[in-house]
């Protein structure tokens, strides 16, 4: 009987160590529940990426304030891609528009007239003329391009911003990285602070602007299928 008993509690140890192995078996399956932690400390990388693009629209809540350190190129650098009849001829409309010929105008009749008055010998060298008559006239020399001319008068940077970085960038359709490169669009919302830039009060011919009228008289937009479509009807006929 008493081997019996020792059996019993032979198998009882024996039951505790396999037990007690069982439980520190449980401690490795531990770094199998850090494993699934570990997936989503994968997720927050996830998360990371999400901020680049926080950081890409902050940037570009920036930009008003770094307009000025984007280099103009002049509108000849767009006309390559923005003159194709299938995108609205644009520089074609914008070129028949007087903003084109703004800096022409400063040699006008009207011009020499209002330059006696005001004492100056040439509106076409008065900073008091040349500052609403040409594109980026405020600019430090060295964000001139040496594409842009005086005699492209108000072109395509003086409303859609120097382009010197976004020239490449806007091209991918990528609206947020566009604008922290300086591309703007404007909207009435924004004509104060880019038309009325120029016209207003200090300019010597003023005329009352009012936004929704004079924007219809320099609009250019690129056509949509149903425009070409008609468009190329037109010419068929
Ligand atoms: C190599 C070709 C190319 C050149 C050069 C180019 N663009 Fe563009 N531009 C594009 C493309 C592509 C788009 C996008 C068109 C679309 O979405 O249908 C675009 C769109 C735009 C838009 C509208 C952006 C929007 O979000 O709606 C503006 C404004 C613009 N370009 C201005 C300019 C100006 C100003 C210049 C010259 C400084 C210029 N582009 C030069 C190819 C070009
Ligand atoms: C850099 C200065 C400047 C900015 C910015 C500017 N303009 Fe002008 N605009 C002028 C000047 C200068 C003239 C007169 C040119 C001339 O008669 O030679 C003019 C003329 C015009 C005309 C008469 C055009 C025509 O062909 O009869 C309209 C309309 C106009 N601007 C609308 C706008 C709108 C809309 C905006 C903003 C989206 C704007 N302008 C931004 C300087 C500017
Ligand atoms: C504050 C910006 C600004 C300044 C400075 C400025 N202009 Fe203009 N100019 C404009 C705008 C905007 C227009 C077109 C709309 C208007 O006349 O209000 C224009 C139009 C003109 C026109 C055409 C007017 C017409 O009826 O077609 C002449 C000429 C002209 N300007 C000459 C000058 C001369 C000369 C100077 C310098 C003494 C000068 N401008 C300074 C913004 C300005
Ligand atoms: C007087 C200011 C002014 C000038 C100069 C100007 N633009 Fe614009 N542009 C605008 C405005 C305003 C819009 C319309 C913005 C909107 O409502 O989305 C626009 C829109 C555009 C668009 C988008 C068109 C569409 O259908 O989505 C392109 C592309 C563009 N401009 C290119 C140019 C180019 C290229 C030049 C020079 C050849 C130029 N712009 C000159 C004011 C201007």
């Amino acid at each position: 009987m008493k081997k019996f008993a020792w059996i019993l509690v032979l198998v009882f140890i024996a039951s505790l160590i396999i037990w007690g192995f069982a439980l520190s078996q449980e401690k490795p399956k531990a770094p199998v529940a850090v494993d699934t932690a570990k997936k989503e400390v994968i997720q927050p990388a996830k998360v990371d990426t999400a901020k680049k693009e926080v950081t890409k629209t902050a940037k570009a809540d920036t930009t008003k304030k770094v307009v000025k350190e984007h280099a103009y190129v002049g509108a000849s650098k767009c006309k390559v891609c923005h003159n194709m009849p299938a995108w609205g001829k644009i520089y074609d409309k914008w070129s028949a528009t007087k903003h084109a010929t703004a800096y022409a105008t400063l040699a006008n009749e009207q011009s020499k007239g209002i330059a006696k008055g005001l004492k100056i010998e040439d509106a076409q060298k008065s900073a008091k003329c040349l500052v609403c008559h040409v594109t980026g006239y405020d600019a430090p020399a060295k964000l001139k391009g040496e594409k842009l001319t005086l005699e492209e008068g108000v072109s395509c940077e003086a409303c859609h911003g120097p382009a010197g970085d976004y020239l490449t960038s806007h091209i991918k359709k990528d609206k947020a990285l566009a604008k922290a490169d300086g591309l703007i669009l404007p909207t009435e919302a924004l004509s104060k602070q880019l038309c009325e830039k120029c016209h207003n009060k200090q300019s010597p011919t003023f005329k009352e602007f009012k936004y929704k009228e004079a924007v219809k008289l320099v609009e250019h937009h690129k056509p949509t299928q149903e425009e070409l479509k008609k468009q190329e009807e037109a010419k068929g006929k």
